[in-house]
């Protein structure tokens, strides 16, 4: 007897979509090659709409070669309550004008907990992929959404050892924890071949600056701890002021950072700041960096896997493998430590790092088929 699951992929802000592609064309392939006997899999896009500029939302559908969302939620810009409340709204219309057997959740952002308690409420089965992070800060807004996403989760999907740690301490039952690796690698690995093949060239300032900067660091700058807060920023700014007397900084600024740093009118010459880009020229960008300077968790786990070395300016990080076995720095705020940190990598005795267990490309596939033999099981 032939059995038909249809599944909802929930996606709405720009570290969401590296998360869902590798996912999505898995369950493409499995669907194009019947691989699963007497199954039928329907699968839904649904696009929240938390970003909705081109370089934050679309550039990454066309890139990442990411389906058309069946449905855009276009909830848009508003406070923590109003947005994560207006996602919840109008998915939970959503599901029930068009049930699902089971909702996939990516991340941690609004749209994250918004779409798993709307679809906990209706007895629908959330997968939460990345599940188990922990940075112990309860003033990140992430960290609320994780721990929310992770409560009411049937199936956590683990990027690294420390997510077990955190879920069993929690005491989360071992049946729902699933340690899969991570996904961010899938697609990583398949965007730098596409890269080192020639398939995907980059956007022309883009090349340029690379070619022309013998070495080059690569800045990213959003959390609300830095960027909000006028002191904190500035400190920062005067460390990646002294390092850009070292090396360019290439600095693509998030919507939030650039209304800060207008206000505050810092610029200097050779930290170049531009537009926020898509996923290929960044992907590219840092790919040929002497360092990263970020306060992003996804870039924490993008350059241990290419052994870039990578400061992050934060207090403390969900992602710990990334410090203990990847090249990760947990540099705090602290001008001094940044910069010294910089100082360690440039003269060469930076940690070199290994890849953690399970980043190995193929994460989707192991998150496809638990998810698959989940509802199979149910
Ligand atoms: C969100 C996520 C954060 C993630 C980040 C990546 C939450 C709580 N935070 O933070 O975890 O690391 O995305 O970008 O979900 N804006 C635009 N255009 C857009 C989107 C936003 O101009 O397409 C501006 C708006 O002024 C908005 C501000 O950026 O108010 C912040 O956007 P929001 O989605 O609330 O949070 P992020 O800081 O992007």
């Amino acid at each position: 007897m032939n059995t038909t699951y249809t599944i909802s992929f929930v996606a709405g802000a720009r570290p969401n979509f590296m998360k869902i592609a590798p996912i999505l064309k898995r369950f493409n392939y499995i669907i194009d090659n019947s691989l699963y006997e007497d199954v039928t899999i329907n699968i839904e896009l649904v696009h929240t709409g938390q970003h909705y500029d081109r370089n934050m939302s679309k550039i990454f559908f066309e890139e990442l070669e990411i389906q058309k969302p069946n449905y855009n939620l276009a909830v848009g810009s508003c406070s923590h309550a109003e947005q994560t409340g207006k996602i919840m709204i109008e998915y939970e219309r959503l599901l029930m004008a068009h049930p699902a057997n089971m909702v996939v959740v990516v991340g941690d952002v609004n749209s994250t907990v918004a779409c798993s308690l709307a679809a906990k409420k209706l007895h629908i089965p959330v997968a939460h992929v990345e599940a188990g992070l922990r940075s112990f800060d309860m003033t990140m807004p992430e960290e609320i959404n994780r721990r929310l996403t992770d409560t009411i989760s049937d199936l956590l999907f683990v990027t690294e050892q420390s997510g077990i740690n955190n879920l069993i301490n929690e005491g989360v039952s071992p049946e729902r924890i699933k340690f899969t690796g991570n996904v961010m690698i899938d697609n990583l690995n398949h965007n730098l071949n596409k890269i080192k093949s020639g398939r995907s060239k980059p956007h022309e300032n883009i090349f340029n600056f690379v070619k022309k900067s013998d070495k080059y660091a690569v800045l990213t700058l959003h959390r609300p701890s830095n960027v909000d807060n006028s002191d904190n920023l500035v400190k920062i700014w005067s460390a990646l002021t002294s390092i850009s007397e070292e090396l360019p900084i290439l600095f693509p600024v998030h919507p939030r950072t650039r209304k800060k740093f207008d206000a505050l009118g810092l610029i200097n010459d050779n930290i170049f700041f531009i537009e926020p880009i898509g996923f290929m020229d960044m992907l590219y960008a840092v790919n040929g960096s002497t360092l990263v300077l970020t306060d992003s968790g996804g870039l924490q786990e993008e350059t241990t896997a290419q052994h870039i070395p990578c400061i992050t300016i934060r207090e403390n990080t969900e992602r710990p493998c990334t410090v203990e076995i990847g090249t990760n720095y947990l540099a705090g705020t602290e001008p001094q430590i940044i910069i010294d940190t910089a100082r360690t990598i440039l003269s060469g005795k930076g940690k070199k790092g290994s890849i953690p267990p399970l980043w190995d490309g193929q994460a989707s596939y192991r998150i496809a088929d638990d998810m698959i033999n989940f509802l199979l099981s149910t």
